[in-house]
């Protein structure tokens, strides 16, 4: 029987950093009600011109991952894309990937599992190496949010949490046992789907029927969120995910040595944190820089962490994510 372990990390976000105070410029907002609410004190915005797409900024963090994993583009057996925000409605980013990178003609598989992509991509790489098809699989989660953003107060409550950037790892085949990911726990509710969406365009929401259909104040191509239902909705999930995680590894929230929770609110991973009573030291949060990057934002949190020498060998590390969907997820990982 085989296992998988991250072999290597990498992230990238663009160059442009967006503070609360430039957005109260374009929208009646101001710091400390994003802070207060959210954590966020910034974010990176693609800047035009910079040459940044959700492919590309998926490759720059790919690039870091695989050097660090000692790896070649051609080691790759798979590639998972996570994303919310392809460059293109079809075909997705994988395939962008694998031209970019000048990988063989490898599968590339893409993930729209929004808040939870990158650990339902963690998860299906995870399966293709314990069943012994893959040895060497990329996940990338990457978004370009502020493309498709509403910059005016009408989109205010939305458009103040979401940033740009990519996070990426490399899962390899080992065969010791009881470490790398031990296990992946993935599940849905489409019955809050419209909660957090984007309708349209789409095959059942074409441009011309958007307008048509809709009132100027409620644009379907501005993406939805009903912030305080994905609030409550967030918490709870979170908490049953990562027990149900850790019982079905026999561990106990004392095992935990780092849990790296979706960047959706800073107040989530709070009261994430005092549930499962975890010191400050125990739970990474980056949102304050990045703000919410979906896809990315956990491995772009696992990268940093394990860049400032926060996971160590032996450590047992979660990740627990939650979004649009409803999706959610966890993954125990001993590294
Ligand atoms: C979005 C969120 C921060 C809003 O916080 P909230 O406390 O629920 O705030 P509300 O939506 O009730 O809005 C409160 C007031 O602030 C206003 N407001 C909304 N966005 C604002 C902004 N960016 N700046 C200033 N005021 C804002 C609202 O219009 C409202 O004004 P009113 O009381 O005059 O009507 C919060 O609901 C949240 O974080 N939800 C979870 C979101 C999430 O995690 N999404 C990703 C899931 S993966």
């Amino acid at each position: 029987m085989y296992t998988s372990k991250i072999v290597g990390l990498g992230s990238y976000v663009p160059e442009n950093v967006v503070t609360n105070d430039d957005l109260s410029k374009v929208m009646d907002t101001n710091d400390a009600w994003i802070q207060e609410r959210t954590g966020i004190k910034e974010r990176r915005h693609i800047k035009k011109g910079d040459g940044n797409t959700t492919a590309v900024m998926g490759v720059k963090a790919s690039e870091i991952a695989l050097e660090r994993a000692g790896l070649k583009p051609e080691d790759i057996d798979l590639i998972v894309f996570a994303t919310l925000s392809p460059d293109m409605y079809f075909p997705g980013c994988g395939v962008q990937v694998q031209e970019m990178m000048n990988m063989r003609t490898i599968p590339a598989l893409d993930v729209r599992n929004q808040c939870s992509g990158f650990v339902y991509g963690l998860s299906v790489a995870d399966q293709f190496i314990k069943t012994g098809m893959y040895k060497n699989v990329l996940v990338i989660g990457s978004e370009n949010h502020s493309g498709g953003l509403d910059m005016t107060t009408r989109g205010r409550s939305v458009s103040v949490i979401f940033g740009d950037g990519a996070g990426a790892a490399v899962l390899s085949r080992s065969d010791k046992e009881g470490h790398g990911v031990l296990s992946t726990h993935l599940h849905s509710e489409g019955a809050h789907a419209k909660e957090l969406a984007l309708m349209g365009p789409s095959t059942e929401h074409w441009v011309p029927a958007l307008i048509e259909e809709n009132p100027q104040e409620d644009i379907p191509y501005y993406p939805y969120m009903n912030g305080q239902f994905v609030f409550k909705n967030a918490v709870v999930r979170f908490s049953e995910v990562i027990n149900e995680g850790l019982q079905s590894n026999g561990l106990n929230t004392t095992d935990i040595d780092m849990l790296i929770p979706h960047q959706a609110n800073l107040r989530i991973s709070q009261f994430v944190q005092k549930k499962f009573q975890l010191s400050d030291d125990k739970v990474y949060n980056n949102i304050q820089k990045y703000g919410n990057t979906t896809a990315a934002s956990i491995p772009i949190a696992l990268t940093e962490a394990w860049e400032e020498g926060k996971i160590k060998e032996g450590d047992t590390v979660v990740l627990a994510a939650f979004g649009s969907g409803f999706t959610w997820g966890s993954a125990i990982i001993k590294w």
